[in-house]
């Protein structure tokens, strides 16, 4: 295709504007559409972009003004709906994350984009980010030694959903880096919650996911704390890491540290645990907005044909993790297997082709 991509954007609330100004700054994209329900939102974007044409009518944009693809970033429960008839339309389509409301509906969006020949994405954004690509080459080089677990915290007060629960609102960003970090789909999920302020809508939980070989991630998210905090703390045998998104300059630090037990001893009184304290370090981050690589993907992948790196199968994989955790929910926290279907596959990690930094010894 040599002229540039052009685009329809629906659901211009929160987050579809982010999505407009970073599709505007893609070379070869040309947004052509902001559509939304909302007239007091369209004339607001208006304001800020007077060249793209607004509408309330979604099949004027799918039908009536010549895009190639359509960007879905409205609340979930619309996501499936407003996507099957992109696809049905011949549009690419991209979909903000969780990607819809059921892994059947998932799957059906994904035999359509096949059929159709059309690129499907999903918006998880942190995988286009610099400090996951970061922690994904410092593990892939082994510098941590071997996985034991994830910690994750994502909590702030608001804003409180009315569709979803708030393990489907945040615990997506979490869910997405852990699979891409561990490669692996967890064997079961744990998630317990409770609904203070909405009746019916979760708004802490607490979210466990086993995977082979001993190895667990948890995942606490709130929309009820009185300080926002996304923490993620990764624990390996030999070095650990905590990456702490909030900060400007220093979101990633690596800790040498760890603990060993002895190898063999003779008596009770020889046993000790053997602690190791190093240098800890801070990774150099390139600073850029990881919608801005993510926008700039989804037009090269329409350019090229080629799979996303968040393809349709893992807005899958993740929707089927928080559909266990919601039947875990109901059962007070046990253990659910995350069911498998038809697009079922083994999770392949990204590869990180950039130097390895290293890591200096203490
Ligand atoms: N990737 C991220 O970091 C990130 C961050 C925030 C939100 N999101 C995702 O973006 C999506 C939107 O979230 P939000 O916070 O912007 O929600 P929002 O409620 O602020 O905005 C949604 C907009 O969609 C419009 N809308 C609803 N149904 C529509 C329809 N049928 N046709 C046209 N417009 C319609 C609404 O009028 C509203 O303006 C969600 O899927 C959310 O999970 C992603």
């Amino acid at each position: 295709m040599s002229r540039p991509v052009s685009v329809g954007v629906v659901g211009c609330g929160y987050w579809g504007p982010n999505l407009v100004r970073n599709l505007r700054a893609v070379e070869n994209c040309s947004v052509r559409a902001m559509c939304d329900l909302n007239t007091l939102r369209l004339e607001h974007l208006r304001g800020l972009y007077p060249e793209i044409e607004t509408t309330t009518d979604y099949d004027h944009v799918l039908n009536g003004m010549n895009v190639d693809a359509v960007v879905v970033a409205t609340p979930v429960k619309q996501h499936f709906a407003l996507a099957k008839a992109a696809l049905a339309a011949g549009k690419h389509t991209f979909i903000e994350k969780p990607m819809a409301a059921s892994a059947e509906q998932c799957e059906e969006l994904i035999d359509i984009a096949e059929r159709n020949g059309l690129v499907l994405m999903v918006g998880h954004t942190f995988l286009y980010s610099a400090p996951i690509s970061k922690i994904r080459a410092i593990i892939q080089a082994g510098d941590i030694g071997d996985l034991r677990y994830i910690n994750c915290r994502r909590l702030n007060l608001g804003l409180f959903q009315k569709d979803i629960n708030v393990a489907w609102d945040l615990a997506p960003h979490d869910i997405s880096i852990i699979l891409d970090i561990i490669g692996e789909f967890p064997e079961t999920v744990n998630c317990q919650g409770n609904a203070h302020v909405t009746p019916g809508i979760e708004d802490v939980t607490n979210m466990s996911l086993s995977f082979r070989n001993n190895r667990f991630a948890t995942i606490q998210s709130s929309w009820l704390e009185p300080r926002k905090i996304r923490e993620m703390t990764i624990v390996g045998t030999r070095r650990m890491i905590i990456y702490d998104d909030l900060q400007t300059h220093e979101k990633i630090r690596v800790y040498d540290v760890r603990v060993e037990r002895p190898p063999h001893y003779d008596t009770f009184a020889d046993f000790q645990y053997s602690y190791h304290y190093g240098d800890s370090y801070i990774p150099y981050l390139q600073q850029e907005e990881p919608l801005k690589a993510l926008s700039q993907h989804f037009v090269d992948c329409i350019r090229s044909g080629a799979k996303p790196r968040t393809s349709g199968e893992n807005g899958l994989d993740l929707v089927r993790i928080l559909e266990a955790a919601s039947a875990s929910l109901t059962s007070k926290g046990a253990p659910v297997t995350v069911a498998s279907g038809k697009h079922s596959r083994k999770i392949s990690r990204i590869e990180t082709h950039h130097a390895t930094p290293r890591v200096v010894h203490g």
